[in-house]
């Protein structure tokens, strides 16, 4: 996709990348990811955000701004809203074709700017509230909004055409598909970007919500007409729709999530995996939506992106060598890192002679103050007695979920 001018003035200069690299070597991406940097023209020529060297992404970033009608060479200013490399690996060979362009950045980000990049000429850190004249009826402000997603972050607005750069924030997984802007998409694929939102959420800025809110609550009384983040879609539909999402997202951090159940299982041999179909019964009964996963073989990105939206998490597992079956505790320390808490819990299990998996979950639990309701243990192969006993314990913690108030 070429070049897009979003605004008089504003264009979109992004690359969609469509790599089977994994996204911060930790999350697939089997559907791309999109580098949105902008260019802002006034007598001046700012450029927000640049990309990683990934996959072709900097030839195709220059490309971009050859279908814009411009040359690196004139560009006056880079703005780096996050130094993260994502938009910034390509800032050092940037540099050498834009030799005059100064580079702003937060106090943090003009740090990060040369132990990431070695980039320490012509660089100047911008105050939070400052503003840059571009001429032409251009200008930027720039909003320091530390941890949304690094300690070097800022947002970028121009307030002529009330656009705000969001960095990091409002931003999805999935490469563009052929559209730019939220009012574009059809019905049917909202679901896409919605879910690569969360997911994009709960694996990026999970553990950020407080800053996140910080945020919001700092632009709160800024006019924005269309929000154009790092990643994915530009919002010029109803941009307070998705900052809305956020402010939700925010509150599943802490608890305040959907009222549906997220199912985690894993079995060696097939105990535990027969309780899970009676698992599967008792929540059904109930009419809770449930997203189940099987331990290893879902990713925990995915994983985490579920847990992350729903209230009550169960989680089946068996005993081994005196703790929970190894996979299953790795995702749950992947929980415990983006710090997930407030959940509703339920756990059952086989063992052999110790156990040993109910404890580890119990400590667990108590470390992210989720709320456990009556477990289910039980030794070797499940008893029709123990089959029954899974099925009403997991509907009576669906009704718990559905009925809360
Ligand atoms: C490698 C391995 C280690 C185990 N360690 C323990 C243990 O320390 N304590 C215990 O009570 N059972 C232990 N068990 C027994 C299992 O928990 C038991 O066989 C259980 O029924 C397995 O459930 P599953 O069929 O759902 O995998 C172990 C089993 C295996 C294969
Ligand atoms: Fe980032
Ligand atoms: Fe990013």
């Amino acid at each position: 996709m070429p070049a897009v001018e979003i605004k008089p003035g504003i264009w979109w200069v992004g690359v969609n990348v469509r790599s089977h690299d994994l996204f911060e070597g930790l999350w697939p991406i089997p559907d791309g990811v999109s580098l949105n940097s902008y260019v802002v023209k006034g007598e001046k020529v700012a450029i927000i955000d640049l990309v990683r060297e990934w996959s072709g992404s900097s030839s195709s970033l220059l490309h971009q701004l050859e279908t814009a009608g411009l040359a690196p060479s004139d560009i006056d200013y880079i703005i780096t809203n996050h130094l993260e490399p994502d938009h910034s690996e390509f800032l050092g060979n940037f540099r050498r074709l834009a030799p005059r362009a100064e580079l702003l950045a937060t106090p943090k980000g003009v740090e990060l700017a040369r132990v990431l990049c070695g980039v320490t000429e012509n660089v100047r850190a911008v105050q939070d509230g400052e503003q840059l004249d571009l001429g032409g009826g251009k200008s930027l402000v720039f909003a320091h909004v530390p941890f949304v997603h690094w300690p070097d972050t800022m947002v970028t607005y121009e307030p002529g055409s009330q656009v705000l750069f969001s960095c990091d924030a409002f931003g999805g997984f999935g490469a563009l598909k052929g559209i730019l802007f939220d009012d574009q998409i059809l019905p049917e694929d909202q679901e896409f970007y919605y879910r690569e939102m969360l997911r994009y959420y709960a694996n990026i800025v999970a553990n950020f919500a407080k800053p996140v809110q910080r945020a919001i609550d700092k632009l709160k009384d800024t006019s924005i007409s269309m929000i154009a983040p790092s990643h994915g879609l530009i919002w010029r539909g109803d941009p307070g729709e998705v900052v809305k999402r956020y402010v939700k997202f925010a509150g599943y951090s802490g608890g305040k999530c959907e009222k549906a159940i997220t199912l985690l299982w894993s079995s060696m041999y097939g105990n535990t995996k027969i309780v899970t179909d009676a698992i599967m019964r008792g929540v059904a009964r109930e009419n809770v939506h449930m997203d189940v996963f099987e331990v290893p073989l879902a990713d925990h990105s995915y994983i985490l992106a579920s847990v992350f939206k729903n209230k009550g998490v169960i989680v089946g597992a068996p005993t081994y060598e005196v703790k929970m079956f190894p996979p299953m505790a790795q995702v749950l320390n992947s929980i415990q890192r983006k710090r997930m808490t407030g959940r509703n819990a339920f756990h059952y299990g086989s063992y052999g002679w110790s156990g040993g998996a109910l404890q580890e979950f119990e400590s667990f639990a108590q470390e992210l103050k989720w709320e456990m309701s009556e477990p289910l243990e039980f030794r070797g192969a499940p008893t029709a007695e123990d089959l029954l006993k899974a099925e009403d314990l997991a509907a009576a913690f669906a009704r718990n979920i559905r009925d809360a108030t």
